[in-house]
């Protein structure tokens, strides 16, 4: 089915066949037009895993399970992220999946979100990166994607309901800017609207959203697909924008469709306009066969547990105790040792091919060491001393003491946020006690979101963060405790000292249905940047079982005009005596901040590998729009001239060389003139000054009345309506202070 062909079958479809093209057949499949030739299509589930399922209840088909999104994310690995896309592909095919539902895409706005773990980075630069890696990994198989809840999605309490009251600055700047991004660079086949509101309108009924912004402003040509029951009103959905309601049978709305364009009160080519896309994303997925092949899953567990591996951030090594150093007896304390936590409740959750348990893996590479277990705790609420107990005394008599720390599924999950950022009482008085009487001890952790540390992290000297890793972490955190794989992630969240630090604390869950964005542009370092707030761990932090030292930086361009890229070039040398790899971070800082402003933000990242001793020379290409800001005056976005530095950094905390370079570009817009314009804005517009300046002393008898410096003005007259000067000061107007102003304006347009 080629576009012409597209074009063809709309005019052969009844009325009531494009109306009901619009809404699922089933759960997981569109609708299918025999009498045409056009196919049913399948949606599945989930963004690190197939899950293929026949309806909404049943258990789903084997299939691999990837670590989850804030894993992948920890990875900044673009290219191995890719590799998992295919992979996804590959099972999707085998599964007879068209359109894999992921990857989610929304911004930690706090760690409270209980869905956090399914989501990427609280920066949308990396965000965007990453999801587009995985995105074009899958799409390159001719498998489609969902990139997903569009938009500002980022609470599981009322999310059918809530209203996320964000500016228009912090949503393009923030919540939409890694939806732009991904789609700018791997043109996800379906985009998913969120369930909840924005700014008092649902998603599924969001016009600005979904046609101005989406379609309209970046071009979008795919389908857009409601959450699963994100629709309310199936007319103002089509006229929003939004192409095909999940899941299906919805006969009643499709009838109500038939009756809206019968009664006038729909334009029958809003729906064609969908009927075409929909029918645009069935003709692509008919272009790959799907089914009856098979997918390597063996090679994909090992691909997972690569995956994993790359995800673990080493937070704390003291004394170097990792990598382990052959111990002979090990103490491994820890439900999640023998029930590993390895990926998040609700509509991710992948039915794994296979398990890698920790404790087994442990014993696979531990060579001749005797190792001992305890459970330490439950995975349900409630206190046991008598498990602490147990595992202090297995502790006490080995040589080292793993301890495999799992968030339980009741501390976060989709569907309900998290109460707290903390671990169990359990598990805070499970670590504090085996630490006591262990001083080589390991905390290894399990969760998708940080978690405070402070009641014990001052006693462990070595902690490594394994997310939710995939049914492959276990072998994974094997692998990294013993060297095998030298730890390489980085944070892409910031792990606060306190929950009261965090940005959104006092203003998560809203009230009334309405929660206020009141932290505005500043979320994750954004935040403890501009509050100079310490952190426990930074946006960016990540140890190494090497050293690497940084060199040379060079900015190809110190003046910076036009659209060209800037090349950041720097050396990084491998200073240890093990092979390993950095992530060279690149943030970009408005130095002559006019605006409100975050002090830096990431604009390029690149991660390389390197040898002991080895140099390599690290490039990283900064856009145009690295340094643009949106302006909520011309409600565009735009750049200023000024200047700026550019930042090489290991973490948002720690910038390793700096250089400044000057942007002079044409394109700042003047903020665009108006009635209760300020005088400051009449003179900073260039055709408002040639206009306004030579005026004033006529109409300002006694200009020193205002103190205005006509090479400048002082911030304070500068801020004041020029109406308002002139009901104040104006002499011997020839009009009202607003006919006068009108009068000026008008000037300006013709000028401009
Ligand atoms: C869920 C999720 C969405 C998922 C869909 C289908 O409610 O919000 O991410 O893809 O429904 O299960």
């Amino acid at each position: 089915m080629v576009n012409s062909d597209i074009k063809a079958l709309i005019h052969q479809l009844t009325l009531e066949e494009k109306a009901a093209l619009c809404c699922g057949k089933t759960a997981w499949e569109t609708l299918p037009i025999e009498r045409l030739g056009i196919p049913s299509i399948v949606m599945s589930d989930g963004p690190h895993g197939v899950r293929r399922s026949p309806d909404m209840a049943s258990s789903s088909l084997p299939a691999t399970c990837f670590p989850s999104a804030s894993a992948l994310a920890a990875t900044w690995d673009v290219d191995l992220l890719y590799e998992m896309g295919e992979a996804l592909a590959d099972e999707s095919i085998a599964l007879g999946v068209d359109v894999l539902l992921g990857p989610g895409i929304n911004i930690k706005r706090t760690p409270l979100c209980g869905r956090n773990f399914e989501y990427f980075s609280e920066d949308p630069y990396l965000g965007g990166e990453l999801a587009a890696s995985l995105i074009n990994g899958i799409q390159s198989k001719g498998v489609g994607t969902s990139l997903k809840h569009f938009a500002v999605n980022n609470q599981e309490t009322e999310r059918m309901t809530i209203s996320a009251e964000v500016d228009n600055r912090t949503l393009h700047e923030i919540y939409l800017l890694g939806f732009k991004h991904t789609i700018r660079k791997s043109n996800p086949w379906t985009v998913m609207c969120t369930y909840n509101r924005v700014n008092g309108i649902h998603a599924s009924e969001h016009r600005q959203l979904l046609t101005e912004i989406l379609r309209d402003n970046w071009g979008y040509e795919g389908v857009v697909v409601s959450d699963w029951g994100a629709v309310h009103d199936r007319v103002k959905a089509l006229e929003a924008g939004l192409d095909l309601e999940m899941p299906g049978p919805q006969d009643h709305r499709a009838q109500l469709v038939v009756q809206a364009v019968q009664s006038g009160r729909l334009e029958e080519s809003i729906l064609d306009r969908s009927v075409e896309r929909v029918l645009g994303l069935v003709a692509k997925a008919q272009q790959t066969p799907k089914a009856d092949t098979t997918a390597d899953t063996n090679a994909n567990h090992t691909l997972a547990r690569g995956v994993a591996g790359e995800a673990i951030v080493l937070l704390k090594n003291e004394g170097n105790l990792l990598p382990l150093d052959r111990p002979n007896t090990l103490a491994v304390i820890g439900l999640a040792a023998k029930q590993p936590h390895y990926q998040g409740g609700g509509s991710s959750h992948v039915n794994a091919t296979q398990i890698d348990i920790p404790f087994e893996e442990l014993g696979m590479v531990a060579g001749d060491a005797e190792l001992s277990y305890a459970p330490g705790y439950t995975m349900e609420e409630g206190f046991d001393q008598i498990l602490i107990d147990e595992a202090v005394a297995v502790a006490r008599k080995s040589d080292v003491a793993l301890l495999f720390v799992a968030l339980p599924p009741f501390k976060e999950s989709e569907g309900y946020d998290r109460p707290d950022i903390d671990l169990t009482e359990q598990q805070v008085a499970l670590i504090k006690a085996v630490s006591a009487v262990q001083p080589h001890c390991v905390v290894i952790l399990n969760n998708g979101s940080p978690v405070a540390m402070q009641d014990w992290i001052d006693q462990a000297p070595a902690v490594i963060e394994a997310w939710l890793m995939g049914q492959a972490g276990g072998g994974a955190v094997a692998d990294v405790l013993f060297g095998l794989v030298n730890p390489s992630g980085r944070l892409a969240e910031t792990f606060p000292m306190r929950l009261a630090d965090t940005p959104a604390y006092t203003n998560f869950l809203g009230e009334a249905g309405r929660v206020y964005y009141g932290e505005r542009l500043y979320v994750g370092y954004r935040y403890y940047d501009v509050k100079e707030c310490d952190v426990l761990y930074p946006f960016g932090y990540g140890l190494s079982y090497t050293t690497f030292e940084y060199s040379n930086l060079r900015i190809d361009q110190p003046v910076i005009q036009g659209e060209e890229p800037l090349i950041i070039t720097v050396d990084v040398t491998n200073t240890g005596l093990m092979a390993g790899k950095e992530t060279v971070q690149i943030y970009v800082s408005d130095v002559d901040i006019s605006t409100v402003h975050p002090i830096k933000e990431l604009k390029g990242f690149a991660k390389v590998f390197l040898e002991p001793n080895e140099t390599k020379t690290v490039t990283v290409p900064l856009r145009a729009s690295a340094f643009a800001y949106y302006d909520l005056g011309s409600g565009e976005w735009t750049t200023k001239s000024g200047r700026f530095e550019i930042l090489v950094c290991r973490s948002a905390a720690d910038t390793v060389l700096r250089e400044t370079v000057t942007l002079e570009t044409e394109n700042a817009r003047p903020r665009r003139l108006g009635r209760l314009s300020t005088l400051g804005e009449w003179l900073a517009n260039p055709q408002g000054k040639d206009v306004l300046e030579p005026k004033l002393a006529t109409l300002f008898a006694q200009l020193e009345d205002l103190e205005i410096d006509l090479v400048g003005t002082r911030l304070y007259v500068g801020d004041i309506l020029l109406e308002t000067l002139l009901i104040w000061f104006g002499k011997d107007l020839p009009a009202s202070p607003e006919a006068v102003v009108a009068q000026l304006l008008a000037e300006v347009e013709t000028a401009s």
